[in-house]
């Protein structure tokens, strides 16, 4: 039987992907975030996931504001890192699991949540920092990625946003598919983006830390009111990019009401991001 093991969840800015490429993690600027990720690294590292779900929205390189899905699911065999101008990163391809995968979204569908079907996906920073976050090293140090990955797109792009609640809801419908799976396998189920930030407009490097301290601390002991928090009060709060954080919702709603979190780590700024992270198991 396939089992959640864990939820964590974390930033995705694109220049943390590039401090890894290019082994400028130990520079001033970088220490203090990539030395905070280290006991993340461990516990994941301890933790052998089996498959790893990364629900992540896209950015613009796979979904352009023409076609928006709002919840999709990745069916393919392999993943590999797309071109966002500066050319795909440095890493290995990531294996896919369309068994698992394509349970996935016949469940989903089943609990009437009406997915896209990416057969074909390749994945920007919003999936490829967070899988180098929690399983990557210095620049070259991946050979192989030691987990499969499942790929779920969330929109955070285009207007209308699914709400928060709806997002914490495809969470609980995420962990029932998982518990019907067949087949023994332990997984992980990542949420990126977040936490408070604002890339463009009159309030571009908005970062709002004591609105992020209590998401964090809510997201542990009250994931409910975060789900009552509509997307315009996300985005006054905590940024207009902050709304990413709708997809911790999702990793938290498929865990028990109950959770336990491990690990927490919180660092103002990396490029315009207030960089959370956090790992949660089941209590
Ligand atoms: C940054 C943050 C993001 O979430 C993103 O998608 C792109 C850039 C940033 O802070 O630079
Ligand atoms: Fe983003």
């Amino acid at each position: 039987m396939a089992q959640i093991v864990a939820a964590v969840t974390t930033s995705h800015v694109p220049s943390i992907g590039m401090a890894i490429d290019t082994g400028i993690t130990q520079d001033p600027y970088w220490k203090p975030l990539f030395d905070g990720y280290l006991p993340a690294k461990e516990f994941v590292k301890q933790l052998a996931p089996d498959i790893t779900i990364v629900v992540y929205n896209d950015h613009g390189l796979e979904v352009f504001l023409d076609r928006v899905p709002t919840f999709g699911v990745g069916a393919a065999a392999e993943y590999r890192s797309g071109d966002e101008g500066w050319g795909p990163r440095p890493i290995p391809p990531f294996k896919g699991d369309p068994d698992f995968s394509w349970h996935l979204i016949e469940h989903l569908v089943a609990q009437e949540f009406d997915v896209t079907m990416f057969q074909e996906l390749s994945v920007d920073h919003g999936f490829t920092v967070p899988m180098s976050v929690f399983f990557g090293g210095a620049a070259g140090e991946v050979d192989e990625w030691p987990t499969r990955v499942v790929p779920i797109t969330v929109n955070t792009i285009q207007f209308p946003l699914p709400l928060a609640a709806r997002c914490f809801k495809l969470g609980q419908a995420i962990r029932r598919a998982v518990d019907a799976y067949p087949k023994d396998a332990r997984v992980m189920i990542v949420g990126t983006g977040g936490m408070s930030h604002q890339l463009q407009g009159e309030r571009a490097g908005f970062m709002q830390p004591e609105f992020d301290r209590q998401f964090l601390k809510k997201m542990v002991d009250d994931p409910i009111a975060l789900t009552r928090i509509s997307n315009g009060v996300y985005m006054k709060e905590a940024g207009h990019e902050g709304a990413e954080l709708i997809m911790w919702l999702v990793a938290r709603g498929a865990m028990n009401m109950q959770v336990r979190e491990v690990y927490q780590h919180y660092h103002v700024s990396a490029s315009l991001t207030a960089a959370g992270l956090a790992c949660y198991v089941d209590a």
